[in-house]
């Protein structure tokens, strides 16, 4: 707990990434304003396009636009409407067609500005056009900095399902501004705690019992660095997923479901903790997990007021769970907690799954 708790220091800590490319992620406060100063030690644009939604943008979009003009970079931006619903082939299209009626070259850059969806959006555009442009991540959610602006996974949703199109991509640098945060409405601050409990769950007991009591905005700063560094580690062990990077898909499997089956209307956040409290109770029953593991991420969850209970039966889950992307041939790796800080990958026969479920 005391590595956790110490005073966050003034200087922004850069957190340095070695995977197929290497990075830098730089968390601090107010550092929006010097994005070109930081941009420019890792890549040389001529010009750069601001990827953001409708929300974010008029935010946060005129700074990282003055900053980026002040370092001589030409700026252009294209805004979306924000949330899920976006993050499709149809939006996705609209931003390469604009990219290529803007002329972008490949040594110029795409900066994503936003949360997740604008972070996996913009960053598949940028692995796909031209076949790849260089791209940042400025992440304005928790759930975007402690995550999905890391370890370079880009996607789509398809109408079959969550994240079906999509690539491993990894960005030139991710400039994480804590400050950012200040604006997020609460609703979509407990979304992101549903990602640093998980990353408790999975493997540090200490960041569980910090923020299971509901006062995670005390120690920000600090909790964003340690899950930073967590899939720093996960994603430099296994860049493409082949193994121990899936222990992130913590609650996921059934996440993606549940968001799936209510039209989008169940947020990713609010998913994954679903999820999370499906499977550990799941695993309870199947004797893989302490008695009191659910109920703590139960509780923890419900600090931040995040539903802790499934909408929908094991038989409706399974059918959407048939099309994850993780299901390989006639098996699934379930991620299952064994005890809080401690997860391991269950692989199991989809025919199975929905027994296993029974008890979500
Ligand atoms: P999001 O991008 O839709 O952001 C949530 C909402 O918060 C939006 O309405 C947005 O406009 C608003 N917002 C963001 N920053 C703000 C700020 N600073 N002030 C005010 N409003 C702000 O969604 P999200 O929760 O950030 O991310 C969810 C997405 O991330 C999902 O699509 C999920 O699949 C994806 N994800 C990807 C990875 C990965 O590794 N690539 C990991 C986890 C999640
Ligand atoms: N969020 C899961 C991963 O990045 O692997």
């Amino acid at each position: 707990m005391a590595d956790i708790l110490h005073t966050s220091p003034a200087q922004p800590e850069r957190i340095p990434i070695h995977a197929s490319r290497s990075y830098d992620v730089v968390v601090g406060e107010d550092l929006l304003k010097d994005a070109g100063r930081y941009i420019l030690q890792a890549v040389s644009p001529s010009a750069a396009v601001i990827v953001s939604d409708d929300l974010v943008y008029p935010l946060y979009g005129q700074t990282v636009e003055a900053s980026l003009r002040k370092e001589g970079i030409s700026v252009l931006s294209w805004t979306f409407p924000h949330g899920e619903d976006s993050k499709n082939a149809s939006t996705l299209f609209s931003l390469l067609e604009f990219l290529a009626e803007k002329g972008l070259t490949r040594s110029d850059l795409i900066v994503a500005l936003g949360g997740g969806v604008t972070g996996d959006m913009a960053g598949f555009a940028a692995s796909i056009y031209l076949r790849g442009i260089p791209y940042v991540q400025i992440p304005t959610s928790l759930l975007a900095a402690v995550d999905s602006s890391v370890g370079g996974k880009t996607a789509i949703d398809l109408n079959a399902g969550k994240n079906l199109a999509g690539s491993f991509y990894q960005p030139r640098l991710v400039l994480c501004d804590i400050r950012t945060l200040d604006t997020l409405p609460d609703q979509e601050f407990s979304c992101g705690m549903a990602e640093v409990i998980k990353y408790g769950v999975l493997c540090d007991p200490e960041l569980f019992a910090l923020v299971e009591n509901g006062e995670a905005r005390l120690y920000l700063n600090d909790i964003i660095r340690r899950c930073v560094s967590i899939k720093r580690d996960l994603v430099m062990q296994d860049e493409y997923d082949t193994g121990s990077r899936q222990l992130l898909n913590l609650g996921h499997t059934l996440g993606h479901a549940v968001e799936k089956l209510s039209g989008y209307a169940v947020s990713h956040g609010s998913a994954v903790g679903i999820g999370m409290v499906a499977i550990a109770r799941c695993a309870y029953a199947a004797g893989l997990t302490d008695a009191d593991c659910s109920e703590r991420i139960a509780s923890a969850l419900a600090s931040y007021g995040l539903p802790t209970s499934c909408p929908y039966p094991a038989a409706e889950l399974c059918q959407v769970i048939l099309r994850d992307k993780k299901r390989s041939g006639d098996a699934i790796n379930l991620v299952i907690p064994r005890a809080i800080g401690n997860t391991c990958l269950h692989r199991m026969k989809v025919d199975k799954l929905e027994a296993f479920f029974q008890n979500l």
